[in-house]
């Protein structure tokens, strides 16, 4: 598949200043990424984690007590990944396309920050990640949303174009203000719900966030932290509701494997 080779050269390219692009969204998301995956998955638990990058969220699980197997698309990620982590971890060099290479079944599985948006084909990963995962055992993805509210307002005040890319459906992957040509692809809360339904069940989702602005506003050094806590609260209290878990910048994804 050409479109995987493309993919796998632009993330082996960003691995290697990927922590660094990515502080802003570590400062205030990364944290509640992870507290979400440990309401879930139990200590003791055998998880994967798809498309782990270079590591941060699994290097978290296995601290708290998980057995983690990361996969990645790009063998400089995961390079990184075993940087941070070290044998504490097993390592699979294997895009998401074919995750059912595996040949046990996992208690879990998570796929944090957009890999599902890189993905070719969601719907056959979503039938081939149910053969690797027991029944009832969640997976929980945070996915980049089609239909974000922030994105009008940003568009109409002139301070980002991402509207146009997300309506459009996909759009290449920027760094720094410069387009790359890997894809993203964009998918509304419903659609994704839809394409999963075979195989999962949505039990919940979360605007990831919805108030607070995107990390790429750089919002910890723009807002005073007075103002940042508040939003931050009221963040808490509106983000799994109706119809504000629709519209968030990503959404965090709860499933259960049928
Ligand atoms: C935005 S990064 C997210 C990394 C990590 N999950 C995190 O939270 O920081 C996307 C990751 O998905 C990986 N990726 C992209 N396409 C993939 C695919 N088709 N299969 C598996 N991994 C993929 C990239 O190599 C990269 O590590």
């Amino acid at each position: 598949m050409d479109e995987l080779k493309v993919n796998k050269s632009f993330w082996d390219f960003y691995a290697e200043i990927y922590d660094e692009k990515k502080a802003d969204f570590d400062k205030y998301l990364r944290g509640r990424s992870i507290k979400t995956l440990q309401t879930f998955f139990k200590p003791g638990q055998n998880l994967i984690e798809i498309g782990c990058g270079t590591g941060t969220e699994s290097l978290e699980m296995i601290k708290y007590g998980c057995k983690l197997t990361l996969t990645d698309l790009s063998p400089q990620m995961l390079k990184k990944a075993y940087e941070k982590i070290g044998d504490k971890a097993r390592y699979v060099n294997l895009p998401a396309e074919y995750i059912d290479s595996f040949k046990i079944q996992f208690d879990g599985a998570y796929s944090s920050f957009g890999v599902l948006n890189c993905v070719t084909d969601i719907g056959e990963f979503f039938k081939k990640l149910h053969t690797i995962l027991k029944p009832n055992a969640y997976f929980i993805a945070s996915i980049i949303n089609r239909w974000y509210w922030g994105d009008f307002l940003f568009f109409a005040l002139g301070i980002t174009n991402y509207l146009k890319k997300r309506l459009k459906g996909w759009g290449y992957i920027s760094v720094d203000g410069k387009e790359y040509n890997a894809k993203a692809n964009f998918y509304s809360v419903f659609k994704i719900k839809k394409i999963a339904s075979p195989y999962f069940e949505l039990e919940k989702c979360i605007a990831f966030p919805i108030l607070l602005p995107p990390p790429y506003l750089k919002p910890k050094d723009r807002l005073p932290e007075k103002i940042f806590k508040i939003l931050d609260k009221i963040e808490s209290a509106l983000n799994g509701l109706f119809p504000f878990k629709y519209f968030g910048e990503q959404t965090i994804f709860i499933f259960r494997r049928k």
